[in-house]
C-alpha cells in the first residue's frame, strides 16, 4: 500500500483492495472494491472520508513537505 498526500489536495492510496478503513463509531467503511481511494484532508468534502474536489474551490494550501517523524 503507499499513501502519497497530492499537492494541495487529498491523500491517495493507492493499493486500498487491502485496507480496512472505518469511521469515528468503528463502522466499515464500503471502499467498493477500489484499488485506489482519495481521502480528504482538507475538512471541506461532503463525502467524507473521501475527497470530492471541494478542496479546489476552498482554496486548501497543503504543506509544503512532510516533517520527516512523528516526533518532529
Ligand atoms: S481534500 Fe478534496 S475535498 Fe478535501
Amino acid at each position: 500500500m503507499k499513501i502519497t498526500a497530492t499537492e494541495n489536495g487529498p491523500l491517495r492510496v493507492e493499493g486500498a483492495g487491502e485496507l480496512e478503513l472505518y469511521d469515528h463509531d468503528g463502522s466499515p467503511v464500503d471502499l467498493e472494491g477500489r484499488d485506489t481511494v482519495y481521502l480528504c484532508r482538507c475538512g471541506g468534502s461532503t463525502n467524507k472520508p473521501f475527497c470530492d474536489g471541494t478542496h479546489s474551490k476552498a482554496g486548501f494550501d497543503g504543506a509544503r513537505a512532510a516533517v520527516q517523524s512523528q516526533d518532529a
